[in-house]
């Protein structure tokens, strides 16, 4: 059922991009590798062998993206920095003014434009001079990362008032340091992940106090970080195991980050219980999840200011027995998961559109975190194909999942801040390459232009924002969205049954 309203005044409405995926300009005026670069730079590592290289041009289109977001209406526009364009070495003895000169026109332009910049300092390009020193399996990052941070805040924190630490930490612990699939490659699924996320969650605490102590009187921001969060609904809610099993997978997926931050200083007690047991019966001399010192509890404890996450689909959790070796941190959680066939696939593997699931979800966040303001940086749908301009089907994942942002606020007292859609434009879709597109704009990436047109959800999205509501089906018109519905007649017809539809307002 739909649920026709308003969100309230000062909702901000944005889209979102990161700098990897739509910059390009890899190695222009000075701009040092990431480990982005130089792992889609061999051949084989990502589909049809694409790389970032240019992507977007976005480095060299600053006006036109401003216009775009114009056009769009967005009040935010959340992006991120490229660590090594601003330090070519990741080190403040290395400053490139171009990269900054870059930064300063697109934040300028924005503001210009009353268009609040949200800027995340990480969005897993690390400069490769740093995981030449053992990237985030080092604690020297948590200094490196901190100045780098600091150096944005002095820079650009004028202007920023929104910052993000980390984007999906949780992916960057995982597939960069337990599966091994993104770079840096390290597959070492029993341990990696959890130092890594421990170095993590001390850096990002390290420069929310820098914030705190050096820029926030004058500054008046925010800073946050922002996990990845996928519902999870137990196979059968009547089983407590399976209740448990759904809890343990949310807690190992995001309380690993925000229980530390939001709660106590400490990681959630069934990690502890769930990695120390097994690591006991792995006849380890100890927990493969470190410990934090009370001093480093009190330290991350209370280092967001607002919870911001991103999402994009659910999915189904059994209680499961796991094997005990080799060790991993998917066994640990001692689940099975599964998608519901049912579910409107799209282009990314176990990525389905479950819009019911956001409004569970949100609930979930404010139940356990004491109501915090929130913020949806992400949430969007990949659709396989070179064009996809009439994209009905994202329309439809769009209305929906907004929908039920507005059930969780309206109805069940969510305090939702903002909703963010993924992504401003089709992007450089990491180890995908090109081929799923997420975009309200289409870029032709055969064209050396990079010419972007916007797509039928550009136009729908930009009503939302305007009118700040979904309409109800009497103030919209309705336009098919099943292929095989040739003529506008039909469905116009079919429409009339609320069947084989979807609705954009007049
Ligand atoms: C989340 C990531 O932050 C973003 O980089 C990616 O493109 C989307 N998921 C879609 O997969």
């Amino acid at each position: 059922m739909y649920f026709y309203g308003t969100f309230p005044e000062d909702f901000t409405w944005g889209v979102s991009s990161s700098a990897y995926q739509v910059e390009g300009g890899w190695d222009a005026d000075g701009k040092g590798p990431s480990i982005w670069d130089n792992f889609t730079h061999v051949p084989g590592n990502i589909k049809n062998n694409d790389t970032g290289d240019i992507a977007c041009d976005s480095y060299n289109k600053v006006e036109e993206d401003i216009y775009l977001l114009r056009a769009l209406g967005v009040k935010n526009y959340a992006f991120s920095l490229s660590w090594s364009r601003i330090f070519p070495s990741g080190r403040n003895n290395s400053i490139n003014s171009h990269g900054v000169d870059y930064y300063n026109r697109l934040i300028d332009g924005l503001v210009a434009n009353n268009i609040t910049p949200i800027v995340t300092l990480y969005h897993w390009d690390l400069p490769q001079a740093l995981q030449d020193i053992g990237g985030w399996e080092s604690s020297a990052l948590i200094d490196l990362f901190d100045s780098f941070a600091d150096f944005c805040f002095q820079t650009f924190g004028d202007r920023v008032k929104f910052w993000i630490t980390f984007n999906e930490p949780q992916v960057i612990a995982w597939f960069g340091y337990g599966a091994g699939t993104f770079p840096p490659n390290v597959n070492d699924p029993g341990s990696a992940p959890y130092r890594v996320a421990h170095i993590l969650l001390k850096a990002h605490a390290r420069v929310y106090h820098t914030y705190d102590d050096k820029y926030r009187a004058s500054q008046g921001g925010v800073i946050a970080l922002c996990p990845n969060i996928d519902w999870v609904e137990p196979k059968t809610p009547s089983d407590p195991r399976d209740i448990e099993a759904a809890d343990r997978y949310l807690q190992f997926l995001v309380g690993w980050f925000t229980h530390p931050i939001f709660k106590n200083g400490d990681y959630p007690d069934v990690m502890k219980w769930k990695v120390g047991n097994r690591s006991e019966l792995q006849n380890l001399p100890s927990s493969r999840l470190p410990v934090f010192t009370a001093e480093e509890r009190e330290y991350i404890r209370g280092t967001a200011d607002v919870f911001c996450f991103n999402t994009y689909t659910s999915k189904i959790v059994t209680h499961a027995t796991t094997r005990l070796r080799p060790f991993s941190y998917v066994y640990d959680q001692e689940v099975l998961t599964k998608v519901d066939s049912s579910w409107p696939s799209s282009a990314i593997t176990d990525h389905r559109a479950v819009a019911w699931g956001l409004r569970r979800l949100l609930n979930w966040i404010k139940e356990e975190y004491g109501n915090p303001p929130i913020y949806i940086i992400e949430n969007g749908v990949g659709i396989k194909t070179k064009s996809d301009i009439d994209d009905n089907t994202r329309i439809f994942y769009y209305k929906t999942y907004v929908d039920e942002a507005l059930k969780a606020y309206k109805l069940d007292g969510v305090n939702l801040r903002g909703y963010n859609a993924w992504s401003f434009m089709d992007t450089f879709e990491w180890l995908n390459g090109y081929d799923p597109r997420f975009g309200l704009h289409q870029v032709d990436f055969d064209n050396p232009n990079r010419p972007r047109t916007p797509k039928r959800s550009a136009v729908y999205y930009a009503e939302i924002i305007r009118n700040n509501e979904t309409k109800s089906d009497d103030q919209t018109t309705c336009v098919c969205f099943h292929a095989h519905l040739s003529s506008q007649r039909n469905c116009f017809s079919l429409w009339s049954a609320k069947k084989h539809s979807f609705c954009i307002t007049k």
